[in-house]
């Protein structure tokens, strides 16, 4: 195949050389960004003169008509071509001819391809804050119908002390909500334009970098030009952000796999997002919280993949840069598909409140507040925590619950026991009595629902 660099060459590449070398199978899908990025280079060149404005409209049109053609399937991406950039310029002189070869003067490369990763990052980072919302506006509705659905919140998953579903539900919100933060964040480092930083070394043309960049939307431009074409941070950022993502959403999956077990039998998943068994035909799995879980392990392997491929490479361009894409490209397919799937999968399963309840009626977890109450009458604190730990232990040998003690019982543990404990115990008003900023109460979780409406709405 031609090659741009004949001219220079004196033998034709090696066939291996070129399939090895080629990008074009994962950077086609950077076509838009690559067209809008040119339009913009090329309509800067027109107005700064530095190509006369009638070839700057006629490269501008045309690269709009190849925008057009790609998207409709007319124009079919040649597997052939070395990149998504060298088939765009091909495409461009092959249909104007001359005026196309102009296109790029002023330019490498390398700070195109660093532009259409900038420019790609940014429609990514918007799409997957999108997802993000929805997963967010899904948790806000689910803890909205389970503001009084009594649980136990575990520690070292023994049952700890008494909350209610909605509580713990946000709790992911909270996650989701940085991360979404985050994301806005490597936005905003993401939005500076590298074009015009060239090779490396910018250009002698009398080009204006800031035109450019705001006919695109940045916010400004990168102030190195060693430091445009060799910055891929953004991408490590947005691969961490895609990881932490991933962290929360596995999380959560585990607990939905534990939970929907015969064991735990707190939810059941809709049969839309479960898989049968092909042996056992009882078998009803959580295959989709299992492979977000999964796929936690891959995404985790893209960040190190970008980190890695970063850690050695001098200044400026090398081509090793080219091993960017396939990572960021997997872990945001991944994450956002997991995003999806899973805010559906939350979205359809059945919260068994009265297994909650029951479980939660179980385990002792209201000790702490009849030690409290202890304490409250004036007991110190540690004393009232050894008479509630003999209570518990009393409880266990007959098999028991401090609900169903009787008041001789409890005065035999200690005189200031009155009727009034029995309420202290009461795990509904275990979680209503835990008042404090950002608790259980149903008061609490209705207000931490509100901001994250609030939040929502912020962001739209
Ligand atoms: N396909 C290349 C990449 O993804 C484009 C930049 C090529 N630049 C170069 N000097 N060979 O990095």
């Amino acid at each position: 195949m031609a090659k741009m660099w004949d001219a220079r060459f004196k033998k034709t590449e090696n066939s291996r050389v070129n399939d090895f070398n080629s990008s074009i199978s994962f950077d086609s899908r950077m076509y838009r960004e690559d067209i809008e990025g040119s339009i913009a280079h090329a309509t800067m060149l027109g107005r700064c003169g530095i190509i006369t404005e009638e070839e700057s409209a006629k490269i501008t049109a045309e690269l709009r008509n190849i925008l057009r053609d790609i998207e409709s399937g007319a124009l079919p991406i040649d597997p052939e071509a070395e990149d998504i950039h060298m088939f765009v310029e091909e495409v461009l002189t092959n249909r104007i001819g001359d005026t196309g070869k102009r296109l790029h003067t002023a330019r490498s490369r390398n700070d195109q391809v660093a532009l259409d990763i900038r420019m790609y990052t940014k429609n990514q980072i918007k799409e997957v804050r999108a997802l993000l919302a929805r997963l967010l506006s899904t948790i806000a509705d689910i803890a909205a119908g389970h503001t009084e659905s009594v649980m136990a919140g575990y520690t070292h998953l023994q049952r700890a002390q008494p909350v209610t579903y909605a509580h713990y539900i946000l709790a992911y919100a909270q996650m989701f909500v940085r991360d979404d933060m985050r994301l806005s964040q490597t936005y905003q480092r993401t939005n500076y334009s590298p074009l015009g930083s060239g090779a490396l070394a910018s250009t002698t043309y009398p080009i204006d970098r800031h035109m450019a960049a705001e006919l695109l939307g940045f916010d400004g431009v990168t102030e190195n030009s060693i430091d445009g074409v060799s910055d891929r941070d953004f991408l490590c950022e947005f691969a961490f952000d895609l990881s932490l993502i991933m962290t929360h959403l596995s999380r959560f999956s585990e607990e939905i796999i534990l939970w929907c077990s015969t064991e735990f039998g707190f939810i059941e998943l809709d049969d839309a997002f479960s898989t049968g068994s092909s042996i056992m035909p009882q078998k009803k799995n959580p295959d989709i919280a299992e492979l977000v879980r999964g796929k936690t392990g891959r995404v985790y392997g893209d960040l190190v993949t970008l980190l890695t491929m970063l850690k050695g490479i001098p200044l400026a361009y090398n081509k090793d840069m080219q091993e960017d894409k396939e990572a960021i490209f997997d872990a945001i397919d991944n994450v956002k598909l997991c995003i999806e799937l899973f805010t559906s999968m939350i979205a359809t399963m059945t919260v068994k409140t009265e297994k909650l309840r029951a479980a939660a009626s179980k385990g002792f977890i209201n000790a702490t507040d009849c030690a409290d109450y202890l304490t409250k009458k004036g007991m110190p604190f540690r004393d009232a925590y050894k008479v509630s730990g003999k209570l518990v232990a009393y409880c266990i040998d007959r098999g028991t619950d401090f609900e169903s003690l009787s008041m001789e019982e409890y005065k035999s543990f200690s005189e200031m026991f009155e009727d009034d404990v029995y309420e202290a115990v009461n795990l509904e008003n275990c979680v209503n009595c835990r008042l404090v900023y950002g608790g259980p109460s149903v008061k609490s979780t209705e207000r931490q629902i509100e901001l994250v409406k609030k939040y929502i709405e912020s962001v739209k």
